[in-house]
């Protein structure tokens, strides 16, 4: 096998941090602070060059930047947290190296070498340690995206793009239970669009919606397919899970869902706890039923953001679903991912990688 090697990644450090200046364990609004340094890398000529670890500073952009005119910006989000004896790691960056790049070969983009993305993670994440916030629950949000930089006009993929990693402390969100809009007019996502990526465009296209939804009293929008109004999809920027009767369920990856990595771990949780947990199609007129027939017994979201997020109702103009007040198994689900994420129990499914 022909060994990869890691380009070296060029660290300038700030002269001072701005650390101190900010109290990122006690109200630190989400997305709103960031650490001191960016990971950057520039794709020209057909490669990956100059990987390098600086000052954040703003970028220079040109009007007609091709991110700008054609959408073709991916992300990602991800989580740095403590561990007990103070190493700084990262939750699963190997997972959101792969998704990147899927995300990137849907939207017409190049490659990341995946080995370099959790180097480059690894590496910012030990540089930025200070910025990791104590409180459980809370952690250094990392925020991976590729864009278009090329300056050009006309329709065809862009052939210079930017790759960059920042960090935002993020406090606890796991505080309040969420009502859910069942949206039967807008859709997020069809088979064959680009749901299934992690793309700049299908958050825009998601903003009026939830504007909407909140509007009428409700956090979130409940995504359902395109064609019927009636298959449940995922839940603002979360995937979603139901109890009924015991047994879980959540939707499968139809083709326009977000392959999440907290429902990829929120699943191996559960069956190693003991629950079914069956991925299929999942419909509205389903969780109605088992709601009148007594058997719907939680529902949450999972996101990097928010980790666990309790529903307490799903509806819209025409029906109401609430749910029961208890929720033990969302809770203990949270809790263990917390608890792996800070060392507290062991990390027996090898989830969390040392960035030092
Ligand atoms: C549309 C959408 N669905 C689901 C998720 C949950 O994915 P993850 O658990 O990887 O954060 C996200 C967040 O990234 C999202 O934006």
């Amino acid at each position: 096998m022909q060994e990869v090697m890691t380009p070296t990644i060029k660290i300038t450090k700030v002269a001072q941090s701005r650390v101190s200046q900010v109290d990122i364990n006690n109200n630190i609004v989400m997305g709103t602070q960031f650490s001191d340094h960016m990971f950057i890398c520039d794709y020209q000529n057909g490669e990956w060059t100059n990987a390098r670890i600086e000052p954040l500073t703003l970028i220079p952009t040109h009007p007609v930047a091709m991110a700008l005119h054609y959408g073709q910006a991916i992300f990602e989000g991800m989580k740095a947290t403590l561990g007990k004896d103070g190493t700084p790691l990262v939750f699963r960056p190997e997972e959101n190296a792969k998704r990147l790049n899927f995300s990137a070969d849907r939207m017409g983009m190049p490659l990341f070498p995946e080995d370099l993305f959790v180097e480059a993670l690894k590496q910012f994440t030990a540089l930025e340690k200070e910025w990791i916030p104590t409180q459980e629950g809370s952690a250094l949000y990392l925020r991976p995206f590729m864009y278009a930089d090329e300056a050009f006009i006309g329709m065809r993929a862009a052939t210079s793009f930017k790759f960059i990693v920042m960090g935002s402390p993020s406090g606890p969100f796991f505080s309040r239970k969420i009502k859910l809009f069942a949206e039967q007019k807008y859709v997020r996502a069809v088979n064959g669009g680009t749901g299934e990526a992690k793309a700049a465009g299908n958050y825009a296209a998601a903003i009026r919606p939830t504007e909407y939804a909140k509007a009428k009293g409700y956090d979130q929008v409940l995504w359902l397919d395109a064609e019927e109004f009636e298959y449940i999809q995922e839940v603002g920027t979360m995937n979603i899970f139901f109890k009924i009767d015991g047994k879980f369920i959540t939707p499968d990856l139809s083709g326009s869902i977000l392959n999440g990595i907290t429902r990829m771990s929120v699943i191996d949780v559960l069956r190693d706890k003991g629950f079914e947990v069956t991925e299929r199609p999942i419909r509205i007129s389903e969780i109605k039923e088992a709601h009148k027939n007594g058997t719907l017994e939680e529902a949450f979201g999972t996101g990097t953001a928010v980790g666990i997020a309790m529903v307490e109702e799903i509806g819209n103009n025409e029906f109401s679903i609430k749910l029961p007040e208890a929720n033990p198994v969302s809770v203990m689900v949270n809790d263990t991912l917390n608890a792996i994420k800070v060392q507290d129990i062991e990390d027996k499914f090898g989830w969390i990688v040392a960035a030092k």
